[in-house]
């Protein structure tokens, strides 16, 4: 089968298709033949070797974290999955994996894909929407009328933010460029800001939640628009966040936290029934085949690109 692998850490040159064997599942876990995966930073992040202390210098590695497929074989002893079945989810990054045509994947971290989603569409979910419901449910206790500032609500995590805020009954605000204001609206968002404006900034604007999916901001600038108690979560620490975890005994009224999302099926369920009552719906910039990784992970780096990249697996 192919998988794409790499020998170094480097550019997106460093991929390559490779002939591997197809993997076999033990009695606890499921074969699926992939149909779809995305592109997320974390895989060129890892790639590049941005992240070399957690992923090591073992090589070659495998590349690529979400996917959806079909589930060719299930193990004897796994309940609730069969084989047939259309799933989705995603594999630990630093392990990677997910550009190939078959993967081993845990029955406790995949949940049935959305019905009314293509592959494509549901591979775009795993890592980006995960990320987005973790920070606000677990981390940003969202509810009925809390109001949420997303900072970069037209990517990856950010497009799934806004639309499973406004899900969750929240007011939303949204930052992003002066080009993907329209698309912040569409999204659901009741205010927009563009993020090269000083409009926000000007403001005296607060709110309960400040979500930073695209890790932009840091805490001490972005404290001045939360509330007493308001809780500021982000995708990236930076050193307060870090300094407040370690020391959360800390009386600050304004709380900051960070995400690192984690694979579950219970919570993949969950969004499987946010699709389903259309209350999430992907946006999905362009698709690329497996073959083509490489020029699909230089658009994400270039930023010029909204919502997700897929990758086709055929
Ligand atoms: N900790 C975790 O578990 C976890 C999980 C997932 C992702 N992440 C991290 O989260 C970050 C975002 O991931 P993603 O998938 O959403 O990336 P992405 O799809 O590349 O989106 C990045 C977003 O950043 C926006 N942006 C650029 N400059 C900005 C600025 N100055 N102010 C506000 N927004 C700005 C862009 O908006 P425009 O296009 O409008 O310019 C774009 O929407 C990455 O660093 C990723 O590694 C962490």
């Amino acid at each position: 089968m192919r998988s794409l692998i790499y020998n170094k850490y480097g550019g997106p040159d460093v991929l390559e298709v490779a002939d591997v064997e197809k993997p076999e599942p033990d009695e606890n876990s499921v074969l699926v033949r992939l149909k779809a995966s995305s592109v997320n930073p974390v895989d060129y992040k890892i790639r590049r070797g941005d992240m070399k202390i957690m992923s090591g210098k073992k090589f070659p590695k495998n590349a690529g974290s979400d996917f959806a497929g079909v589930i060719e074989k299930a193990g004897e002893m796994v309940a609730g999955y069969k084989k047939g079945d259309e799933v989705y989810g995603f594999l630990n990054p630093m392990k990677g994996g997910a550009y190939s045509d078959y993967i081993i994947a845990d029955p406790a971290n995949i949940s049935l894909k959305p019905e009314k989603f293509s592959f494509e569409q549901a591979a775009s979910m795993p890592v980006a929407a995960l990320t987005a419901l973790q920070a606000l449910n677990y981390l940003g206790n969202v509810d009925e009328g809390t109001t949420v500032l997303v900072n970069g609500a037209t990517g990856g995590v950010g497009s799934f933010a806004v639309q499973l805020a406004k899900g969750m009954g929240a007011e939303v605000a949204g930052v992003c460029s002066k080009d993907n204001m329209k698309l912040c609206k569409d999204l659901g968002a009741d205010e927009v800001f563009d993020y090269s404006s000083e409009e926000l900034i000007r403001s005296d604007r607060k709110f309960d939640v400040f979500f930073d999916a695209a890790a932009k901001s840091t805490f001490s600038t972005s404290r001045k628009f939360l509330n007493n108690r308001g809780i500021y979560v982000t995708t990236i620490p930076g050193f307060w966040v870090l300094f407040n975890r370690l020391f959360n005994f800390f009386p600050f009224k304004k709380r900051s936290k960070f995400i690192m999302v984690k694979s579950s099926g219970i919570d993949l369920t969950i969004l499987t029934g946010f699709a389903m009552t259309d209350i999430v719906k992907p946006v999905i910039a362009t698709s690329f085949k497996l073959e083509d990784v490489a020029d699909a992970q230089v658009l994400a780096e270039s930023g010029k690109f909204r919502g997700k990249i897929v990758i086709k697996i055929d």
